[in-house]
């Protein structure tokens, strides 16, 4: 077990001067025997026992580039109090590879505070911009016919102060696929582009319209069933109900609403309507065992469930190929996947070096 540095103990914690908090190292470019000396916040905390006996903490260190593991072997119960889960902190320590992995042996670390920190720093972000995101989803909702679906989606996607500031921030996942800030709002606007696609493909066959809907609507009760100010996490709501059901409840009061309210609707919202879009909703996991209640018994669900599917396995692989270390041409195993994916030419290193 390696010694601390020496003058570690008797450095005062309070020496970290404010310029130097800011984020120059990136979890996702530290090497073997790198020196680290970065703020990360804290993804993951564990405090567990060696086979020695003696405790020591497992973390997972995180900031915008991704995630590094990290291990506290001494003073453990010193930082057990510090090195807690949402936590920015400030680390020093070495990267080292151990069966096959990188982690950081955290030498020392400190709490900072939220305004010592540059909290975009440290979430992942969409690369497409959350407006321009945000006004092709409108376009969609604009190029509506059905006076009915089309009110119910302007209720929510433009009326709803809470849901368009959520929707323009919201993760679409805690992991997997487009974790990352503003990463729902890509999937909404990437499905409901492939949906009308298919829906002038197919013709007459599929309603335009409740594909839209669907595609806008599917995994809207996210924005509740996820928090997503720091470390992506399910709510409280979100573990006990779930976000199909939670989309549906949001249907229905919406729905109650548009026809409470006069001149809104040209006609009270049409039952049928109704129980097709919540259909939509409820069967998008496609199968009993992936938590939906019912299997999609209508084209437009099928379709929508096909889309979700592809769309979010298109963004959970690109995302894997791109966050690979591996030299040469293969990734590492993913687990999820159970298979190594060939890298093609966008997700090679430059080889012009440093200044690539
Ligand atoms: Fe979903
Ligand atoms: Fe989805």
């Amino acid at each position: 077990m390696k010694a601390a540095p020496s003058g570690y103990e008797k450095r005062p914690m309070t020496q970290i001067a404010k310029s130097s908090t800011s984020k120059t190292q990136f979890a996702r470019d530290l090497k073997d025997k790198d020196t680290v000396a970065s703020p990360f916040l804290i993804k993951f905390s564990a405090l567990a026992v060696g086979k020695n006996g003696k405790p020591f903490m497992n973390l997972i260190l995180m900031d915008k580039s991704g995630e590094i593991e990290g291990k506290i072997w001494e003073d453990v119960n010193r930082h057990a109090g510090q090195a807690v889960r949402d936590a920015f902190i400030w680390v020093e320590g070495r990267c080292q590879v151990y069966q096959g992995r990188r982690q950081v042996v955290v030498n020392r670390l400190q709490l900072l505070r939220e305004d010592e920190v540059e909290p975009k720093d440290y979430l992942a972000e969409s690369a497409l911009d959350p407006e321009a995101l945000y006004s092709q989803l409108l376009g969609f909702v604009d190029s509506m016919k059905d006076p009915h679906y089309q009110a119910l989606a302007q209720a929510v996607l433009k009326d709803d102060p809470e849901v368009v500031d959520r929707m323009k921030r919201a993760p679409a996942a805690k992991a997997v696929h487009h974790a990352y800030k503003s990463g729902l709002l890509e999937h909404m606007v990437s499905i409901a582009g492939i949906l009308n696609h298919l829906a002038g493909h197919y013709g007459k066959y599929l309603d335009r319209d409740l594909l839209l809907l669907g595609g806008f609507f599917h995994d809207i009760g996210k924005l509740w069933e996820l928090s997503f100010d720091r470390v992506t996490d399910y709510t409280t709501e979100g573990k006990l109900i779930g976000h199909l059901v939670m989309g549906v409840e949001l249907i229905d009061r919406k729905i109650r609403e548009l026809d409470s309210q006069p001149g809104r609707l040209p006609t009270p919202f049409p039952e049928d309507k109704k129980l097709l879009i919540k259909h939509l909703v409820l069967a998008h996991h496609g199968q009993l065992d992936y938590g939906s209640p019912k299997r999609p018994k209508c084209l437009e669900a099928l379709i929508l469930h096909m889309v979700d599917d592809m769309d979010s396995k298109v963004n959970a692989i690109r995302t894997f190929i791109e966050q690979d270390q591996t030299p040469g041409r293969w990734t590492a195993l993913s687990r999820q996947y159970e298979r190594y994916f060939y890298k093609p030419d966008w997700a090679m290193p430059e080889e012009s070096g440093e200044g690539g």
